[in-house]
């Protein structure tokens, strides 16, 4: 039998990331093996992101640039996935004609039964319900060969309903699995050589709130703590309004857990933060930080900001760039504010021009250049622990792995070293890496 291959394209976020491997799993039972080339692919999936209309606007015109693929190859198969495809359902097949398969995020899980139906059937199928199970949240997805880190969701959808977002829309209400389904998983992945686990949910400190008593995230990340041959633990995205003092002395408690935390502040005004529904001020949020930082001094904390929101004025534009001047963000994703259709900021007044959007986003991300320079130059002569992941991609004599606070580090090494946590030297540090050397014992 000939074999038959699969091209996975990959949008948004960490979740979607490993949303595809789990499809990758599935089609595999089915006999296809992964490709990078799509003009060999028998299948190709789309899976797709809807953050903001840019990331709508790259779905879309890939699905067209690879849709031209099966005037060459008709039995190709073409799905669309993800969340834009959970926002639009059948409205693809009205959009880009031929499109053999649309399915939304709460459907991966019966990917094997769409394709068969695609295939006897030879129609379009289109399946975006929501499902109260969950599912495709329990595919396993044995780690690639080599690999050292793998992520593990441990919640799925988000109640929380920030004004400008489309998430709670496209990926449902908030569902947490089960404590031991989650260690269960993560024991498997240890025993098959991964030393790194980031646990992934919209809000993880909510975890285990809709469960019912069977722990909380500290529970969980307790629990976690104790599985041999995991050594470190990450975990994204945790909402400021429900850290909570437990969750933050862990950072000060549980060895395995990283020193950092992705802790996304969206702006600096109080008043902006109370229209976007986040749920915190400004103060609350600066005073976590600190609390953050008392626990544990060394902690890296990174963020996301959206400028532009309806209604920022100027002054609480500068708001924003205060509270990153007094924070210091070792990193942040900053974004320009993208209108999303059914979601309450619509119709909020007072619409920031784009050249204003643009102006303040280029703004945000210079200052945050600067301070993640002067954080990466400061680490020069300490020394790191460095849990190696791989092969450097700029040089074959490199190594590049992370530290506990999630800075690229690059060092001459073997690759003996991968899944190993050494110590470095670092020598200098760059923008976006920092370069050290082994430190021999
Ligand atoms: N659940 C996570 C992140 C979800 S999306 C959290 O709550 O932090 C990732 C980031 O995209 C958000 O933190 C936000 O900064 C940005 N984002 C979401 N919707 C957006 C929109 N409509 N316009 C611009 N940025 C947006
Ligand atoms: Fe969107 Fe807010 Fe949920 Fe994050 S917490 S996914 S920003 S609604
Ligand atoms: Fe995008 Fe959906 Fe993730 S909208 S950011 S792929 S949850």
């Amino acid at each position: 039998m000939k074999n038959k291959y699969l091209y996975i394209e990959t949008f948004g976020c960490q979740m979607n990331v490993h949303d595809s491997g789990q499809m990758a799993v599935l089609l595999r039972d089915l006999g296809y093996e992964p490709t990078e080339d799509s003009a060999k692919a028998d299948c190709i999936l789309i899976n797709t992101c809807s953050i903001r209309e840019k990331a709508e606007q790259k779905a879309m015109s890939e699905l067209g640039r690879l849709m031209k693929l099966k005037e060459k190859n008709p039995n190709l198969i073409v799905g669309f996935a993800g969340c834009l495809a959970q926002h639009l359902g059948a409205r693809v097949h009205g959009r880009v004609k031929n499109v053999d398969l649309v399915f939304g995020t709460h459907n991966i899980h019966r990917l094997p039964e769409m394709m068969a139906r695609v295939q006897k059937e030879r129609k379009p199928v289109t399946e975006v319900g929501f499902s109260s199970s969950l599912h495709s949240l329990g595919i396993f997805a044995p780690p690639p060969k080599g690999a050292v880190g793998a992520f593990v969701s441990i919640m799925q959808g988000c109640d929380n309903y920030c004004a400008y977002c489309v998430v709670p829309f496209l990926r449902g209400p908030e569902m947490s699995r089960e404590p031991k389904d989650i260690v269960g998983e993560i024991e498997k992945l240890a025993g098959r050589g991964i030393r790194e686990v980031t646990l992934l949910g919209q809000n993880v400190n909510s975890y285990g709130k809709k469960t019912g008593g069977r722990g909380d995230f500290v529970f969980l990340l307790k629990k976690i703590n104790d599985i041999e041959g995991i050594e470190r633990i990450r975990f994204t995205t945790s909402h400021p309004r429900d850290l909570s003092e437990e969750l933050i002395s862990c950072f000060g408690s549980l060895r395995k857990l990283c020193r950092h935390i992705h802790l996304p502040v969206q702006s600096g005004s109080s008043r902006i933060l109370k229209r976007m529904n986040r749920g915190y001020t400004a103060e609350e949020y600066l005073e976590k930080v600190a609390r953050l930082r008392r626990v544990c001094p060394e902690i890296s904390i990174t963020s996301d900001i959206i400028v532009g929101f309806p209604g920022e004025t100027q002054k609480d534009y500068q708001e924003t760039i205060d509270m990153m001047e007094k924070i210091r963000f070792d990193s942040v994703f900053s974004f320009k504010y993208s209108e999303r259709k059914g979601t309450a900021a619509q119709a909020i007044e007072g619409k920031v021009p784009e050249t204003e959007k643009k102006l303040r986003l280029r703004e945000v991300q210079a200052l945050q250049d600067r301070h993640t320079q002067e954080k990466n130059t400061s680490l020069e002569g300490s020394v790191q622990e460095v849990l190696v992941e791989g092969q450097s991609r700029n040089s074959r004599q490199d190594m590049t792995g992370r530290t506990s606070s999630w800075k690229i580090v690059n060092f001459e090494g073997r690759s003996e070293l991968i899944g190993r946590t050494v110590p470095v030297r670092i020598s200098r540090g760059y923008l976006h890496s920092l370069r050290g050397k082994q430190i021999t014992p």
